[in-house]
């Protein structure tokens, strides 16, 4: 099958998605596509990204071959090796084991009330506020303050943390950005890791009682390796505020035009969890991600060759009716949290019970606190970016 040119930055892509995706779903379930340099084979129905990211055989990263081409071999490449997320077995088995003790439910249950009291605090920031921007005021701030506070990053950080964090998005499909994109995402990766470098030196030099401390002593240890741990905490930090802040910044969204979902949601508080799963459904804020396939698959009567690249539409699957009806409908009851939003398989999201704490805890507030809550920004700007289509910008106002 020749592939198609698809073009990430195509206006009439970026402003409508979900038709694009509802088209695929329909009418070309799987097809190769050309990705700037990168040919995929794309999957948009829920039952085949859902088969792939379960497939044990699945891998991240193209069997045999190395580090991307197109990331060259500076910052951006050193820290696209370390990140956890493009890791294979066995290298990912034993740094997910090790990273991942400080994110059991048990270990984020034992945060919740600390959790619970960062976001009142951030609430608190809004009291008396007939408006407000929910991106910068609450969104980003939220999962800023729990993800900062665990890595023991201090406040007067945050800024160019988050100033870096777009540029560095784009190592998740260099072949398909821009060589303007490239260069500012090889100079984001320098930047964090001298920051993480910078901050490991410091733990180990005078210990501190926080998550860094703890995994700068399993580099002492020689459980990991120095890359593997700046890249571990460059990743708790991204992978971290950002999604969370484009799902608190969805949920506003969807409550705003949405009144009875709001009245609903303040009538019947037991909701919380499930008007979380419904929005992180519905705006899926990694809508797309990578695969290899480690063995030669069948999908819709075309042959996918082992080691092909298959670029899963999570975001696409959210929206298949035939896995949930009415896919396009916020509903708040929906009760259904097996969207494909975190993942699945053996990466499935390390945050995933942090998240769903986090934003628990921000819904309920939003309910609790508001009448109402209008959209005062009349088009909200989504940021030009398929895989990462969080809002820019979003003011409202509540009563
Ligand atoms: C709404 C919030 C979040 C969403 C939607 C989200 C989504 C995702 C997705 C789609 C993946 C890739 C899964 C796969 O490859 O199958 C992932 C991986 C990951 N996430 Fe999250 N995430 C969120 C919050 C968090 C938080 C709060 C943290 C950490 C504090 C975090 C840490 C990670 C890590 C470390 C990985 C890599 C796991 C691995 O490759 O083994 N995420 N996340």
């Amino acid at each position: 099958m020749e592939p198609v040119t698809l073009d990430l930055h195509d206006p009439a892509l970026l402003a409508d998605p979900h038709a694009a995706c509802r088209r695929w779903r329909e009418e070309a379930p799987v097809f190769r596509a050309r990705l700037g340099a990168q040919v995929v084979w794309v999957l948009s129905r829920y039952d085949d990204v859902k088969d792939v990211l379960a497939d044990p055989a699945s891998l991240m990263r193209p069997p045999g071959s190395g580090t991307p081409r197109a990331l060259g071999d500076g910052a951006a490449a050193r820290m696209w090796n370390s990140a956890l997320s493009m890791m294979d077995p066995p290298e990912h088995t034993q740094v997910r084991r090790l990273v991942g003790r400080a994110f059991t439910w048990r270990r984020v249950e034992e945060m919740r009330p600390r959790i619970e009291a960062l976001v009142d605090e951030v609430f608190q920031g809004l009291d008396g506020r007939a408006e407000f921007e929910v991106v910068g005021e609450l969104a980003l701030r939220v999962p800023m303050r729990v993800i900062c506070g665990l890595l023991g990053i201090p406040e007067s950080d945050w800024a160019m943390l988050q100033a870096w964090t777009p540029d560095f998005l784009r190592i998740f499909l260099p072949e398909a950005a821009s060589a303007d994109d490239r260069s500012r995402l090889d100079r984001a990766s320098q930047n964090f890791m001298d920051y993480f470098g910078a901050m490991v030196d410091a733990r180990l030099a005078s210990p501190r009682d926080d998550l860094t401390t703890g995994l700068a002593a399993l580099y002492a240890d020689g459980g990991l390796s120095r890359d593997q741990l700046v890249g571990a905490l460059r990743g708790l930090l991204t992978a971290g505020f950002e999604t969370s802040a484009a799902t608190i910044t969805a949920g506003c969204l969807c409550l705003a035009e949405r009144p009875d979902q709001l009245e609903l949601l303040r009538a019947r508080p037991d909701c919380v969890p499930a008007a979380v799963e419904e929005v992180l459904r519905w705006e899926t804020p990694v809508r797309a991600h990578l695969r290899h396939l480690g063995s030669s698959r069948r999908f819709h009567g075309a042959e996918l060759e082992a080691g092909a690249a298959v670029w899963l539409l999570l975001g696409s699957a959210n929206r298949d009716p035939r896995r949930f009806p009415d896919p396009d409908a916020v509903d708040v009851t929906r009760c259904d949290a097996e969207h494909l939003s975190f993942g699945g398989g053996r990466h499935f999201c390390l945050g995933a019970y942090l998240a769903r704490v986090e934003l628990q805890a921000v819904f309920s507030r939003l309910a609790r606190r508001y009448r109402a809550i209008e959209r005062v920004t009349e088009r909200p700007r989504r940021r030009a970016n398929f895989q990462f289509p969080s809002l820019e910008e979003l003011v409202v106002r509540v009563r």
